[in-house]
């Protein structure tokens, strides 16, 4: 009975995604419509409004996703869909759609932790990725260190204590005026490849605490403080700024990504010594979540993953930001070991939940 087929739905952020996999790890299809332009435009995630989004296209994206991957909802054997962590308004869209979806065709549901699809597509994209791993998930939202001993057994080894190392890249890219129709990491992270990354002095967070944790709240006044020294103009995109201003731009962009990256990189080292005296047999370190697309980050993390004797697992960046397969893919491993519920009655499908 291990040849599944499943959709997964997600919505819980800005991101409206679906796909369709096979147990065997076989991507049939994947569909991501982005509220990218929506964010510039107003400047953040506004509930409501991302909400409407999400209602306007989701019966569009899961369509999209059946027909490319050839298959009508008769054809799958369960729908799985987050069900947080993630905007309530938001993630309740897709909950509709995956509970109208498994009411209609009589299909099992799987709830599904977006934590834990960020981690676990790395089984997807590795197969050789067995229990037990360590994992770095690094989103917008999201700065968890944790230690997977099994299948829904994981141990936090270190969370942020206040912003999340996604969120510094996005302002810092609002502050230094770059291009917001995409989402920020990127823009910094090419910005800073012109850039010097040791001109700006800025601080690691966290070196006076021994512990696994991560702050990016403080890293993020710096970085608010050096612009201002600058005198640059977030009101002036940096396609307009003077040869000088982009100079002070780009070695702000490389200097702040340099120590954002050294922090994740000294709190890795130390989480990876813990979690080896808790269990000796681990080989791997996943880093997954949108920051996880970010080369100097692949990069840096790799070299400290290596040097300690452990092995980097780094999903493609299509499946480390927010996507349907994912959670797909979550989906399979909980049904194949019976966690899923049965279908809501047809006609209570529409109800809210
Ligand atoms: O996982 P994700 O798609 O959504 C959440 O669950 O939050 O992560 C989105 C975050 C955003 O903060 C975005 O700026 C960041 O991931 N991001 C990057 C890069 N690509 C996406 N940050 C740095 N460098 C990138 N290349
Ligand atoms: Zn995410």
């Amino acid at each position: 009975s291990d040849n599944l087929v499943i959709l997964g739905i997600e919505t819980s952020c800005d991101d409206t995604a679906a796909a369709v996999v096979r147990s065997s790890g076989e991507i049939l299809s994947q569909v991501v419509s982005s509220q990218a332009d929506l964010l510039a435009r107003y400047g953040g995630v506004a509930p409501k409004m991302a909400e409407e989004a999400h209602a306007q296209v989701i019966d569009q994206v899961v369509q999209d996703a059946l027909d490319k991957a050839n298959v009508k909802e008769t054809d799958l054997s369960a729908v799985a869909v987050t069900i947080g962590p993630g905007l309530s308004l938001c993630l309740r869209v897709g909950v509709q759609k995956a509970r109208k979806i498994s009411g209609t065709f009589n299909l099992p549901i799987v709830g599904v932790h977006h934590m834990e699809a960020h981690a676990l597509v790395a089984r997807l994209t590795e197969q050789e990725l067995q229990f037990p791993f360590m994992a770095l998930l690094i989103s917008g939202g999201h700065n968890l260190l944790i230690l997977a001993r099994d299948l829904g057994q994981y141990i936090q080894l270190g969370t942020t204590i206040d912003d999340a190392i996604g969120e510094a890249y996005d302002k810092t890219a609002k502050w230094l005026g770059l291009d917001l129709r995409r989402s920020g990491g990127p823009a910094v992270e090419e910005l800073a490849q012109e850039g010097d990354a040791e001109s700006v002095k800025f601080s690691v967070p966290m070196k006076q605490h021994k512990d696994c944790n991560f702050s990016y709240a403080g890293l993020k006044t710096q970085v608010r403080l050096a612009i201002a020294s600058k005198n640059i103009n977030a009101e002036i995109p940096i396609s307009s700024a003077s040869s000088e201003d982009r100079r002070s731009r780009s070695d702000i962009a490389a200097s702040f990504q340099r120590v954002a990256v050294l922090h994740l990189e000294e709190r890795c080292e130390r989480a990876i010594e813990w979690a080896l005296k808790i269990d000796p047999s681990i080989k791997y370190l996943v880093v997954s979540g949108g920051v996880a697309s970010n080369q100097c980050v692949r990069a840096r993390l790799n070299h400290v993953v290596t040097k300690n004797g452990l092995q980097l697992v780094c999903p493609p960046p299509s499946l480390c930001t927010d996507n349907g397969v994912m959670v797909a893919w979550t989906g399979i491993e909980h049904f194949r070991v019976g966690r899923f519920d049965p279908p809501p009655p047809a006609d209570e499908a529409e109800d809210t939940i």
